[in-house]
């Protein structure tokens, strides 16, 4: 059984939001497991003749797209792109902010949804929440020089920083070649203040909170997908072809 017949909520998601994917188009791959159906999707239509290029979020995400004959380039060649694909952590139901980042890519997503006119999230109802934060802590990205010395920052302003390990107890390391720090936080505060505050301290390269980038939230179920638009909500079933 692969990913996407083992979890028929994030297969609906990322079916919903590839149905936006026009011929031509150039879009951002996101990274992890959601993001991952919709490009196996995009691969599936792609060998039946349909043209898109796709610009990675993760070294995963590259090869999974080259091994399915996506043509992938960069934003240096494609500096625009149409939409972007990507799971999220979170997703705040009215407001649509994000936290991202739990899988590591948050600095190349976030420079990729950036770069994008449209971002859709994809995303499982377990991923839907009232408030963010409500699930975990939001992950920061550090430099890995002094990176104690940036812990303590954050610890100053109420942060409550944990350097990300791997299995093996040692530095998780980004494709960036950075470090990051799990920071549980006060989920009552401004987290617009609260993003300012983390860009000012030195040391912190990003964080995981995606605020007002969301154009769309496709959020799986057991037999269709929503789609969360920032004022409306759209039904969606399952794809019938
Ligand atoms: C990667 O860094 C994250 O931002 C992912 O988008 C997130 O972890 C979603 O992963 P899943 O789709 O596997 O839940």
């Amino acid at each position: 059984m692969n990913l996407a017949e083992e979890n028929p909520a994030k297969r609906f998601a990322a079916q919903s939001a590839v149905e936006q994917v026009r011929h031509g188009m150039v879009i951002g791959l996101g990274s992890r497991s959601t993001a991952e159906i919709a490009i196996r999707i995009l691969g599936e239509k792609v060998k039946g003749g349909f043209q898109i290029v796709g610009v990675p979020t993760s070294h995963e995400s590259e090869e999974l797209a080259r091994s399915l004959g996506i043509q992938v380039s960069t934003l240096a060649e494609h500096p625009q792109l149409d939409l972007t694909i990507d799971g999220a952590d979170e997703v705040e139901l009215d407001s649509l902010d994000l936290i991202k980042g739990r899988g590591g890519a948050l600095l190349r997503e976030k420079i990729v949804a950036s770069s994008s006119r449209e971002l859709l999230i994809v995303v499982d109802e377990g991923k839907v929440v009232d408030r963010l934060g409500a699930r975990g802590e939001l992950p920061v990205e550090v430099v890995s020089f002094a990176w104690q010395s940036t812990a303590l920052r954050l610890e100053r302003l109420g942060w409550k920083p944990v350097l990300r390990l791997t299995a093996e107890e040692i530095p998780y390391l980004t494709d960036g070649g950075h470090y990051i720090l799990d920071c549980s936080f006060d989920t009552k505060s401004s987290l617009q203040s609260r993003a300012v505050e983390l860009h000012n301290i030195v040391g912190v390269v990003e964080h995981g909170m995606f605020l007002g980038m969301a154009t769309e939230v496709h959020v799986g179920g057991s037999t269709r997908a929503r789609i969360l638009q920032r004022s409306t909500t759209i039904n969606r079933g399952p794809r019938t072809r």
